[in-house]
């Protein structure tokens, strides 16, 4: 097994569905009170260069309550690549602590801490990925259905949350269509990825411009923002060139069995309106939820190795 969290890909279908049934009996433990403490004195070290709330607090809690302890740097204070090397950052981290969890803007630099570092490294969302957010949505929908009979739609801007969207779908063979506007399609280097291994996994994947046409017949609807952390600066041209793409209850009425997903934070009003996401068929308090319980399976895979599933 992988000695990091950096991407779903890096992990195979049967790795992804052990966390998860890992993930789903931490969650029903939670629900009657129980608190195993599997990770009893260990300590994961949390480095955000930008804003969190789900991500910090599913991360720090989880370590609470698996009897362990989460330490906060912040760049301010650590400065990787300003004030020491990552290099010299990840070889001191791992004389100390367990495993580390990094929010970094470039992919590279969680690629060159996991290589530095003898510590697994967890990614907590770089600019191409969000590998911990899609196992807690694979949580989300197989608590549906079965995810390898699904289909899960994509809207809106071909960002780290659809990456990782698409990689997952590709591993474990779940039907993943995304609507995009042709100059937001995800990264060349993903697609590759996705394809190579869609071939293995029997995984079907397309592509459109169409957001109408993607939707019909989906099991799972999901959008993230159309402006990321590191792009606020984009948000005007990017409101007018994802106006089409929002979803909302005219959108829905092509899919009137589908649920309606997104990561978090919202811009209501812009890739989703609020009574789509606080109506009936909204699941995004629940893979919010699950970000706690998905993480913690993975927080156990890392630490303590396959017999933690
Ligand atoms: N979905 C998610 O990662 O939320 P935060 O940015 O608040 O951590
Ligand atoms: N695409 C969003 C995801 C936030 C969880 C961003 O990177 O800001």
């Amino acid at each position: 097994m992988p000695k990091d969290f950096l991407s779903v890909a890096d992990w195979t279908a049967e790795e992804i569905f052990s966390m998860l049934g890992r993930a789903q009996s931490l969650r029903r433990l939670h629900a009657q009170g129980e608190r195993p403490q599997t990770l009893q004195g260990r300590t994961l070290a949390m480095y955000f260069e930008k804003p969190s709330l789900r991500t910090h607090v599913t991360f720090e809690a989880g370590m609470a309550q698996l009897g362990g302890h989460a330490v906060l740097l912040r760049p301010e204070k650590v400065g990787i690549g300003t004030r020491e090397s990552p290099r010299d950052v990840a070889r001191n981290l791992s004389r100390w602590v367990d495993v580390l969890m990094a929010r970094t803007f470039s992919h590279s630099l969680v690629e060159q801490l996991a290589e530095e570092a003898t510590i697994p490294i967890i990614n907590g969302l770089t600019d191409l990925l969000h590998p911990c957010q899609a196992m807690a949505d694979l949580q989300t929908m197989a608590a549906e259905q079965d995810p390898r009979r699904a289909t899960l739609v994509y809207i809106g801007d071909g960002n780290n949350m659809a990456n990782s969207l698409l990689l997952l779908s590709s591993v474990i063979g779940m039907n993943f269509r995304l609507a995009t506007p042709e100059s937001h399609r995800p990264s060349t280097r993903v697609r590759r990825q996705a394809e190579t291994l869609a071939k293995a996994s029997g995984a079907s994947l397309s592509w459109t411009k169409d957001p109408v046409e993607a939707v019909r017949g989906a099991d799972f609807i999901y959008t993230d923002t159309w402006t990321s952390m590191g792009q606020e600066e984009e948000a005007e041209w990017r409101r007018e060139l994802f106006a089409g793409y929002q979803v909302n209850a005219s959108l829905l009425l092509q899919a009137p069995d589908a649920f309606v997903m997104h990561c978090l934070p919202a811009h209501r009003g812009e890739e989703i309106t609020s009574d789509v996401l606080d109506g009936p068929r909204s699941l995004v308090y629940e893979q919010a939820e699950n970000r706690l319980h998905a993480q913690k399976a993975i927080l156990e895979r890392l630490i303590l190795g396959p017999s933690a599933d």
